[in-house]
């Protein structure tokens, strides 16, 4: 009555989807090993050096098992061991990937299976204990793959896009944490029109890319007129990185989710792999740790 699981880190808004568009990385991601106990209550065991809350109220994973136990009015508990392989604060979806994988994982040990958007609700409730949110781009690719569109929220909307062949992501993670409970206050509540339509058009031109495997309208469409300009002054470096990416050929280059992490679409492994060189040479020097992973988009 147990069962171990990989929960990937995800990257959202993917510049042009501010919370509605998220898409699932192959690398890093958190290992959760979720085991049934006699009684209805949540145990978390920490297998890193994160210092995160081991009060189920106060855990990500914790907070969406006790919403499960609650509302199923289970006679049983969980045993919840993470370990987490995406730094907290780092931009990809680090909360979410334990929110998620401990739904998807209990959801296994259930005798009757929730839905996926059941699913989707639990991962969203462990989520907002971290980002003071109800967001679902990074729960719903960390739990369903791919790319996620969330059309809307009340109620919840959402749709897988088709991957082309050949998508790649590169990421560069400098250790710097940034929580998105901070990186969401700073926003303006207001954008400029103008502003509005450039971004609608960005959004739609990507899914339409996605759909018709069109590279060239892809890269077109991967910018962010709203919260990019907002948000690069809390990443050091921001737009060298994004220019080296472009320059070693990414399709497009933006702050994945709230930041740190910046990342890179590309067409090709090889391109991902000469955007990670150039994301490193940006970096090498600074004296910021980081560390550089590549994905295919699956
Ligand atoms: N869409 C959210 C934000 C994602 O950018 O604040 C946070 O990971």
């Amino acid at each position: 009555d147990q069962i171990k699981v990989f929960s990937p880190g995800t990257i959202a808004n993917v510049s042009c989807g501010f919370d509605v568009l998220g898409l699932a990385l192959e690398t890093p991601g958190d290992v959760m090993v979720v085991k049934k106990i006699d009684a209805p209550l949540v145990q978390i065991i920490h297998l890193d050096a994160y210092n995160l809350p081991t009060d189920p109220e106060q855990n990500v994973a914790g907070k969406a098992a006790l919403a499960i136990i609650d509302d199923l009015k289970l006679d049983y508990g969980f045993e919840i061991t993470i370990d987490k392989g995406i730094h907290p604060g780092s931009g990809i979806g680090s909360s979410s990937a334990s929110a998620s994988g401990v739904v998807f994982a209990i959801n296994q040990l259930l005798d009757t299976p929730l839905s996926e958007a059941q699913q989707m609700h639990y991962a969203m409730i462990g989520e907002y204990v971290a980002s003071g949110s109800y967001h679902a781009d990074n729960v719903a690719p960390a739990l369903i793959g791919g790319i996620v569109l969330i059309r809307g929220y009340g109620p919840l909307d959402y749709l897988k896009i088709p991957v082309p062949n050949e998508l790649w992501a590169t990421v560069i993670t400098p250790k710097i944490p940034i929580r998105t409970f901070d990186a969401r206050r700073v926003l303006k509540s207001k954008v400029l029109l103008t502003d509005a339509i450039q971004q609608c058009g960005n959004l739609a031109g990507f899914i339409a890319g996605l759909y018709t495997a069109n590279f060239g309208l892809i890269s077109r469409s991967l910018v962010d007129v709203l919260i990019e300009p907002q948000r690069a002054v809390l990443i050091p470096e921001f737009y060298a990185l994004k220019q080296a990416a472009l320059e070693a050929g990414a399709l497009g280059s933006g702050i994945s989710g709230s930041g740190p992490s910046v990342f890179a679409l590309c067409q090709g492994e090889s391109k991902a792999i000469a955007v990670k060189t150039a994301l490193n040479e940006v970096y090498q020097d600074l004296g910021i740790p980081y560390e550089i992973n590549v994905s295919k988009i699956n």
